[in-house]
C-alpha cells in the first residue's frame, strides 16, 4: 500500500516527503486542519475530486457521498483531501453544459496534475460530469475510481409514474392545450423531482453511469442504485476503501480504459437503449487513453444487440425499478452469455468484469 522497497514511491512523497524548506510549506500549512505528523507519512493521499454545487441540483447531495468516500479512505490507511472542481448542471446552465465539457474536463486534469494526489475517486452525476471528470482522470492517468451520484427515486404525480424529461415535454404541451392547470402543472413539477440524484430516466446520466461500470471504471452496481438508498452510500464508501489499494496496484485509468473494455461499453450502450450522447462521450474519452474508437465502431459492434431492458424514455420504467430488478450486472451478464462481451476485461475492483457479474440475477422480466 504504501511506498516499500518493491513498490513504486508514492507521488505525493514529492511533496510531504521532503525534509526541507518545502516540505515544511507542504506539511505545516495542512497541519491547520489538525492533521498530525504521521498524517504525512507514507499513506496514500487520495483525491474526492468533488461536483457538488448548488448551482447543480443533480449533484446536490454530493457532500455526503464525499463524506462516505472519506470514511471508506480512512478505513484504509489513506489521507483523504476533497476538492472541487467544475459542475455541470443540464437544467439551469446556458447556453448549454456542453459547451463546457471539455473545459471541465481540463480543470480535473490539471487539479490532479497540480496536486500531491496518489489516486482520485471522480464524483460525477449530471449528464458532463461524468465524461469530464473521466477525460480529465484518465489523462492525468493516476489510479481512479469513479462514483456516480445516482438517480432520483421515481417520478410521482396523482398516482401516475412520471420520468424526468419524458414527463416534462408531455405535460408542457397538455398545458398549451389547456389539458392541465398550471396549479397542476406545478404540482407535477414538485412530484418528479422528489429526491435527491440524477434524471432517473434512461437519459444521457443514467447511460453514462452505466458506461462508468460498463467499462470498468466504478464499482458493480454502480448505474443503477437510487441516489437515496443507503447503499449508494455503501458503494461511495467501498470504493474510498478500494482506491488506496489501487494506490499500491498502480492500477491506472489506461489499464481499464483498454480497446475490449470499450467495445463492451458500446454493446452495452446498444443492450439498455442508452443515449445516444454516449457516442460522443465515449470517443471523447478513448481518444484520451489513446484508444482509437470510431463512430465505425458503434455500428459494428452495436448493431447486433438487442435492447434488453424497458426503460423511459423509450419504454415504461425508471432507473429506480432497473435497480430492483438487477441493474446493469444483469445486462452484462446476458451479453456474456450471448459472447457479446470480453469477459477478461479488468475492472477497478481488480477482478474481471464477468467475475463482477456471474452471480447477477434478474429479479423482474416482464
Ligand atoms: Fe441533471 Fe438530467 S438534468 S441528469
Amino acid at each position: 500500500m504504501t511506498d516499500g522497497p518493491d513498490k513504486k514511491p508514492l507521488r505525493s512523497a514529492a511533496w510531504f516527503g521532503r525534509q526541507d524548506k518545502m516540505g515544511f510549506y507542504y506539511r505545516s500549512f495542512l497541519k491547520n486542519r489538525g492533521f498530525p505528523q504521521d498524517q504525512f507519512e507514507g499513506r496514500p493521499v487520495i483525491g474526492i475530486c468533488n461536483t457538488w454545487s448548488e448551482l447543480n441540483p443533480c449533484n446536490s447531495h454530493f457532500r455526503t457521498i464525499a463524506e462516505h468516500v472519506r470514511w471508506g479512505v480512512l478505513d484504509a490507511g489513506g489521507f483523504p483531501l476533497e476538492f472541487p472542481v467544475s459542475s455541470l448542471g443540464e437544467v439551469t446552465m446556458r447556453p448549454t453544459a456542453m459547451l463546457y465539457r471539455n473545459l471541465a474536463a481540463m480543470d480535473v486534469e490539471e487539479a490532479i496534475r497540480a496536486h500531491p494526489l496518489d489516486g482520485v475517486v471522480l464524483l460525477m452525476g449530471c449528464d458532463k460530469t461524468t465524461p469530464a471528470l473521466m477525460m480529465g482522470a484518465a489523462s492525468a492517468d493516476l489510479p481512479a475510481i469513479g462514483v456516480s451520484g445516482g438517480p432520483q427515486l421515481r417520478g410521482v404525480y396523482r398516482g401516475q409514474i412520471i420520468g424526468s424529461g419524458t414527463n416534462i415535454i408531455s405535460m408542457s404541451e397538455q398545458l398549451r392545450a389547456g389539458e392541465i392547470t398550471i396549479d397542476e402543472f406545478h404540482e407535477a413539477e414538485a412530484g418528479m423531482n422528489r429526491s435527491s440524484g440524477h434524471c432517473m430516466t434512461m437519459g444521457t446520466a443514467s447511460t453514462m453511469a452505466s458506461m462508468v461500470e460498463a467499462l470498468g471504471f466504478g464499482l458493480p452496481e454502480n448505474a443503477a442504485i437510487p441516489a437515496t438508498d443507503a447503499r449508494r452510500n455503501h458503494l461511495a464508501r467501498m470504493a474510498g476503501r478500494r482506491i488506496v489499494e489501487m494506490v499500491g496496484e498502480d492500477l491506472t485509468p489506461s489499464k481499464i480504459l483498454t480497446r475490449p473494455a470499450f467495445e463492451n461499453a458500446i454493446r452495452a450502450l446498444a443492450a439498455i437503449g442508452g443515449s445516444t450522447n454516449a457516442v460522443v462521450h465515449l470517443l471523447a474519452i478513448a481518444r484520451r487513453v489513446g484508444v482509437d474508437l470510431t463512430l465505425d465502431d458503434f455500428d459494428r459492434f452495436g448493431r447486433a444487440v438487442h435492447c434488453l431492458v424497458d426503460l423511459m424514455p423509450s419504454g415504461r420504467f425508471l432507473m429506480e425499478d432497473f435497480y430492483y430488478a438487477g441493474g446493469l450486472p444483469v445486462v452484462l451478464k446476458t451479453l456474456a452469455e450471448r459472447d457479446l462481451l470480453h469477459r477478461d476485461a479488468l475492472t477497478v475492483n481488480g477482478r474481471s468484469i464477468w467475475e463482477n457479474v456471474a452471480g447477477a440475477t434478474c429479479w423482474n422480466a416482464r
